[in-house]
């Protein structure tokens, strides 16, 4: 029998991503693109939007983690420093092991990028840009405080897009050296996984509480212009 894909022939379909995770992803990616392309425009009434909604997606992210589906969850896939160093030592011998939702090391990559946005996004909360612009917190902090912390904004960017380069470049590697692909089933929600790898029962959780967390983040993010 042939391989399909890298994959064995008897290989079993694994749905790991679940719908509100990849749209959680993908419009992550939008609004630190558009967070971006805005702040250099100088559009900061669209930078808020685009950036209050990455703050929105972020909180979601966190408050998923913990009630969302089966690969969602942090206590599916955070491991400890152990399991990252085997998990290296292991792919590094050759023998990379696969995981049906974030592998230990990936796992790092992950709580690392959700901090990352979520303090990019707070910063820019309390930051101002000289002219005509303040962030909704501003007055909390008053001119001198938010300098400062318009900063510290401009930089954790350079660390973000630093991370996210990281990020992009690993999964390349994934792809082209470990002929594992991690894009598609980000995308589909799918992974073709061995019988033995594959996992057993798959909790989930249905959509519709998705979207009433989605609500309350969006709800605090657009009240958070309110207080302006
Ligand atoms: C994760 C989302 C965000 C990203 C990636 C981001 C990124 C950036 C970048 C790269 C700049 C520098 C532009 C430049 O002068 O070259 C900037 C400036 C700024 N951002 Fe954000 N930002 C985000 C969220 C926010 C939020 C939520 C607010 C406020 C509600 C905000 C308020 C500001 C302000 C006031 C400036 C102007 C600083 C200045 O002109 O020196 N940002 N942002
Ligand atoms: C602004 C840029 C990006 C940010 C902030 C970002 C952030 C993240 C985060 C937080 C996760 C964890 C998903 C979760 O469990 O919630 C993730 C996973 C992932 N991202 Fe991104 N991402 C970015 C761009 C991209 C791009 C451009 C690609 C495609 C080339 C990509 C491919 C992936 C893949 C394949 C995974 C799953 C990794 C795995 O299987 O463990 N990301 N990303």
């Amino acid at each position: 029998m042939g391989e399909y894909d890298g994959k064995p022939a008897d290989a079993v379909t694994v749905r790991v991503w679940d719908r509100p995770l990849r749209l959680f992803h993908w419009a992550l990616v939008l609004c630190l693109a558009g967070s971006w392309i805005t702040a250099e425009q100088g559009m900061m009434d669209w930078h808020e939007r685009f950036g209050l909604t990455a703050l929105a997606l972020v909180v979601f992210r966190l408050i998923w983690g913990v009630v969302g589906g089966e690969f969602a969850r942090f206590s599916s896939f955070v491991r400890g420093p152990g399991a990252v160093v085997t998990y290296l030592r292991e792919t590094l011998a050759g023998r990379h092991p696969e995981y049906a939702g974030h592998n230990p090391l990936g796992a790092l990559a992950v709580l690392a990028l959700l901090l990352l946005v979520g303090v990019q996004a707070g910063l820019g909360l309390f930051a101002n840009d000289d002219i005509l612009y303040e962030g909704p917190l501003y007055h909390l902090v008053g001119s001198s405080l938010s300098g400062t912390l318009t900063g510290w904004h401009h930089w954790t960017f350079d660390i973000l897009l630093i991370a996210v380069i990281v990020h992009v470049a690993a999964v390349i590697v994934y792809m082209v050296f470990l002929r594992d692909d991690l894009i598609l089933p980000m995308i589909t929600g799918v992974k073709r996984m061995a019988p033995q790898d594959a996992p057993g029962r798959i909790r989930r959780t249905p959509w519709w509480v998705a979207l009433a967390i989605l609500a309350v983040c969006a709800a605090g993010a657009y009240g958070l212009t309110l207080l302006a």
